[in-house]
C-alpha cells in the first residue's frame, strides 16, 4: 500500500515536473522580453541610451540590457562629444555605451557623423575646402575607431539633409559645400569601414509626402551613382495630435524596392499634458502600428525607441506641454506602450491559427479608366490577434493579383488599366497573419482612357548629364484640367541608341524608342492644378549629347 502510493506519488510529482516544464514555457515565452520576440522575428528591438543613467542608476541598466538586442548612443556619439575641438577625439561616453552593448550582446548603431545640431562652432565658420576635409577626417577617426568592433554595425552617415518642402536644409553644411556634402560623406564612411552598413536618417519622412519624395530621390539618384548609401532611417517622433501616418508600410515599400535597407531610428509617441489612459491607449496603438509596419516589410531591420523611459526623454525638454513618450513611466512601470510593441513583436506566435470571418460580397462605386471604389461588410476576428485589414485580389487563374490592401472595409483601387474588365474578391486578415476565405466576386470594366474636359502637361528638366548618358528629374506632371484625376500616363522618345537604364516614381515600359510612363500607385491621383514628379536615369552612345525633347501627358 506505501510502496503503491508512493510509486502513484513518484508518478504524480514526475507528472508535475513534466507541465511544471511545459506549460509555463508557453506563458513565459508570450511574457519573454522584447528581444526574444524580436530576434525571432529576425527583427531588432532597439533603444537610445543616455550615458548619466547608465552609470548610475540600476533599473535602467537592467531594462535596458533584457528588453533590447539593439542600441543607440542618445548624445555621446554626436560630434560634440567625439571630437569637441579640432583634432581632439574623446571616446569615453561613446565607449561606455558601445561596451554595455557588447556585454548584452546588443548590436550598435553609430549616431551620428554629420549633422547641423551638436556639432562644435569651430566645424561651422570653415571655409568650403577645410570643411570638408574636417568632414572627411572626423568620419574617418570616428568610424574607425569602431571599425574592428563587432558590436558597431551600422552608422547615421548624415542626418535631416531636407526641410518640410523636400528641398536642401539651407544648413551650415549646405551653404558652405552644396549637395556634395552627402555623397562625400558616404564614400568617407565606407572607406573607414567597409562592412559598415550606412543610413540617411530624418524626420517627419515616416509617411508619403514631399520631403519623404525628396528623400526617396536622393537616395534613388545617389545608388544610381554609385554612391554607397545602404539604408534609410526613419526617426518616427510622432505625436498622437497629428494623427498616424497610415502609409508608413507602403512608404517603406517604396525605399525597400531601391534595395536598400529601412529602419526606425527614433521612435517616441508624445502626448499632449495631463496624461490619461485614453491618450495611453491611442499611444500604444501608434507603437503597435508602427512596430506592424517594420515586420509586415521583409526590408525593415527593426525599430528603435527613442529611450525606453519617460523618466529620461528629451520629449519635455523640446516640446512644450508634450509629454509621456515612451513604453515605460516615470517609475520604470510598463504603460499600454510596452504592451503593445511585445504583443505586435510575439503575433503570430502567440498561438492565434483563427482566420478572420469571410468578408461580405465587395459593392463597386465610382470605377474611372483607371480607378474603382470598392466597400463589402466588414469581417470579425476571434483568434486573439485582431483584425488587421483586408487584401483585395484579381480572380486571374494560377496566381491572383494582390491588387490592393486596405485597413478598412473599403478601398479605391488604383492603377488599373482602362476598358478592362476585373474580376475581384476580398479576404480579411488578422494581426497573427490569417488569411480568411474569398469573398464572392465583384465584376466592374474600367471606362475608356482619359479625356473629356480633362488635361495634363508634362515637362522635364536634365538634371544631370555626362558622356555616357543622362538623369532627367523632375519630369513634373501637372493636371490642367477642370477635375481630379486618379491616374496619368506620359509619353515620350528617346533618340536613337538612347536606353532606360532607371525610374522611380513611375512605371516605366519602353516599346521601340517609345516610352510610355504611367504613374505609381501613390501619385495618380491629382486634384485641378496640383502636380507631381517622376524621373528617369539614360544611358546613350559616347559623344552623343540628345536628350528627349517633347513630353505628351495623357
Ligand atoms: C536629441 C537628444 O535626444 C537630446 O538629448 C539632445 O539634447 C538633442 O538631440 N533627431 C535626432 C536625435 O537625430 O539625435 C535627436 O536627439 C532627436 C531628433
Amino acid at each position: 500500500m506505501s510502496v503503491l502510493s508512493s510509486a502513484l506519488l513518484r508518478v504524480l510529482t514526475l507528472l508535475g515536473v513534466v507541465a511544471a516544464f511545459l506549460l509555463p514555457t508557453t506563458s513565459a515565452q508570450a511574457s519573454a522580453p522584447l528581444r526574444t520576440h524580436a530576434a525571432a522575428k529576425g527583427k531588432f528591438i532597439g533603444t537610445a541610451l543616455a550615458t548619466g543613467p547608465l552609470g548610475s542608476e540600476t533599473s535602467y541598466r537592467t531594462i535596458a540590457g533584457t528588453e533590447f538586442n539593439q542600441i543607440t548612443a542618445e548624445n555621446a556619439m554626436k560630434w560634440e562629444s567625439t571630437e569637441p575641438s579640432q583634432g581632439q577625439f574623446t571616446f569615453s561616453g561613446a565607449d561606455q555605451i558601445v561596451n554595455f552593448a557588447t556585454q548584452n550582446n546588443q548590436q550598435v548603431h553609430g549616431h551620428t557623423l554629420v549633422w547641423h545640431q551638436q556639432t562644435p562652432g569651430w566645424v561651422q565658420g570653415l571655409g568650403a575646402t577645410a570643411m570638408r576635409s574636417a568632414m572627411q577626417n572626423h568620419i574617418a577617426q570616428v568610424v574607425g575607431h569602431y571599425a574592428d568592433n563587432p558590436a558597431v554595425v551600422s552608422w547615421d552617415v548624415v542626418n535631416e539633409v531636407f526641410d518640410e518642402n523636400g528641398g536642401w536644409r539651407s544648413s551650415f553644411w549646405y551653404n558652405t559645400l552644396g549637395q556634395s556634402f552627402v555623397a562625400d560623406a558616404f564614400r568617407a564612411a565606407r572607406a573607414a569601414d567597409p562592412d559598415a552598413r550606412l543610413c540617411i536618417n530624418d524626420y517627419n519622412v515616416e509617411g508619403i509626402n514631399a520631403k519623404s519624395t525628396a528623400m526617396y530621390n536622393l537616395v534613388s539618384s545617389l545608388r544610381q551613382q554609385g554612391v554607397p548609401v545602404d539604408c534609410v532611417g526613419f526617426q518616427s517622433h510622432l505625436a498622437i495630435q497629428y494623427g498616424f501616418p497610415s502609409d508608413m508600410q507602403q512608404n517603406m515599400q517604396r525605399f525597400a524596392a531601391l534595395g536598400v535597407q529601412v529602419r526606425v531610428t527614433e521612435l517616441d509617441v508624445r502626448i499632449q499634458t495631463p496624461r490619461d489612459s485614453s491618450k495611453d491607449t491611442t499611444q500604444a496603438t501608434y507603437y503597435r502600428n508602427v512596430v506592424n509596419a517594420c515586420l509586415a516589410v521583409t526590408a525593415c531591420a527593426g525599430v528603435t525607441i527613442w529611450g525606453f523611459t519617460d523618466k529620461h526623454s528629451w520629449v519635455p525638454d523640446t516640446f512644450p506641454n508634450e509629454g509621456f513618450a515612451l513604453p515605460y513611466d516615470a517609475n520604470y512601470q510598463q504603460k499600454p506602450a510596452y504592451t503593445a510593441v511585445h504583443d505586435a513583436l510575439a503575433g503570430g506566435t502567440s498561438g492565434d491559427t483563427t482566420a478572420p470571418t469571410t468578408p461580405g460580397t465587395p459593392t463597386v462605386g465610382t470605377v474611372t479608366s483607371n480607378s474603382a471604389a470598392l466597400t463589402w461588410s466588414a469581417s470579425t476576428d476571434t483568434g486573439g490577434s485582431g483584425l488587421a485589414g483586408y487584401n483585395v485580389y484579381r480572380e486571374q487563374g494560377a496566381t491572383d493579383a494582390l491588387l490592393g490592401q486596405s485597413s478598412t472595409a473599403s478601398i479605391t483601387l488604383t492603377g488599373l488599366s482602362p476598358s478592362t474588365q476585373y474580376q475581384v474578391y476580398v479576404r480579411a486578415r488578422d494581426g497573427a497573419g490569417n488569411l480568411s476565405g474569398n469573398s464572392a466576386l465583384a465584376t466592374f470594366t474600367t471606362q475608356a482612357g482619359p479625356g473629356g474636359g480633362g488635361g495634363c502637361t508634362a515637362t522635364g528638366t536634365v538634371q544631370t548629364q555626362w558622356s555616357g548618358g543622362y538623369v532627367i528629374q523632375p519630369v513634373t506632371v501637372t493636371n490642367t484640367g477642370t477635375s481630379a484625376i486618379s491616374g496619368w500616363t506620359v509619353t515620350f522618345t528617346l533618340p536613337a541608341g538612347h536606353t532606360l537604364s532607371g525610374s522611380w516614381n513611375a512605371t516605366l515600359t519602353v516599346s521601340g524608342q517609345t516610352v510610355t510612363a504611367k504613374n505609381a500607385n501613390y501619385n495618380g491621383n491629382l486634384a485641378p492644378n496640383a502636380g507631381t514628379s517622376f524621373g528617369f536615369q539614360v544611358s546613350r552612345p559616347s559623344g552623343n549629347t540628345q536628350t528627349p525633347s517633347t513630353y505628351t501627358c495623357a
